[in-house]
């Protein structure tokens, strides 16, 4: 299949997806691989007849939708984002944990794809000056099984391991032929779900969520909107949200402070609600 005619599909499909074109129009080759393996599976074609088909079988568009899931990650991605989480953020949920006498900070990476961000954060944990004998629960959820069962296996080529810092690399994995294996006590400190986002959250609620490059980039802006909703009825007064670097929150967004505009880090105020 043409790129041209992958674009086209993808430009009338996405919006009944409720996705936006824009965010994939960067990172489309992936989605483009995976349509033109089902046109030949499906023994179809060309772009045109799977639009046909799309009509003709609504079964497919969720075949569609679990085409569409972008799986990019690498570890500590946008480093200083990283340093800043390490530097400020989780010691200050470190300390109040301490003070509240509540013994384990939870945090939710949502769309961890191979388990990149949330053993990141793991990393942060253990290496940061933190409170000695505290421990943090992170949960990490994605919708797609594959890359869920990689991210149990915690093996990553080099590419994976290219944001973070040099010490941690030798502290924290063991080379096993071409790949960087986690040791067990840090994927331990991970807890893995398969939930769709659109649909779940994990219960209860955090002190810190990282929703990075999913919901405000592939998501249209009333999808973004509900999201934003849920995410913060997850989040604790004071809790803070981090999206992706590239990414917005959708207007309106007033109960998010910005901690750092450029690291699009935000705190949620005290007691509000961002919608109905
Ligand atoms: C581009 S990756 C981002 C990974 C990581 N957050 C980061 O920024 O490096 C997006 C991840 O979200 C997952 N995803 C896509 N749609 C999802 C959904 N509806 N619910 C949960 N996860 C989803 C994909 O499988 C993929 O692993």
């Amino acid at each position: 299949m043409k790129d041209t005619d992958c674009v086209w599909l993808l430009r009338w499909a996405l919006p009944q997806l409720d996705m936006r074109w824009p965010g994939f129009r960067k990172v489309r080759g992936q989605t483009c691989k995976r349509v033109e393996r089902r046109l030949r599976e499906l023994g179809l074609a060309g772009a045109g007849d799977y639009r046909d088909y799309l009509r003709d079988n609504p079964d497919e568009w969720r075949v569609l939708d679990d085409l569409c899931r972008i799986t990019i990650s690498r570890f500590c991605r946008d480093r200083g984002v990283f340093e800043l989480l390490g530097r400020e953020v989780l010691p200050e949920l470190a300390r109040r944990a301490e003070e509240r006498g509540r013994p384990v900070p939870r945090c939710w990476c949502a769309g961890c794809a191979s388990g990149e961000e949330p053993y990141s954060l793991a990393l942060l944990w253990r290496f940061m000056d933190g409170v000695p004998g505290l421990e943090c629960r992170i949960i990490a959820t994605d919708s797609d099984p594959a890359m869920l069962a990689r991210a149990g296996r915690a093996c990553y080529p080099p590419s994976s391991l290219r944001e973070l810092p040099e010490p941690w690399r030798e502290a924290a994995f063991t080379q096993e032929a071409d790949l960087f294996c986690l040791r067990p006590e840090l994927r331990a400190m991970v807890e893995f779900r398969c939930q769709d986002i659109r649909h779940s959250q994990p219960d209860g609620t955090f002190q810190l969520i990282l929703c990075r490059n999913l919901v405000f980039t592939y998501y249209d802006a009333v999808l973004q909107r509900k999201m934003l909703t849920r995410l913060a009825d997850r989040l604790d007064s004071g809790g803070i949200l981090v999206i992706g670097i590239h990414e917005h929150l959708p207007e309106p967004a007033a109960d998010f402070e910005a901690l750092r505009p450029h690291l699009k880090i935000y705190r949620k105020a005290a007691h509000t609600r961002t919608g109905p």
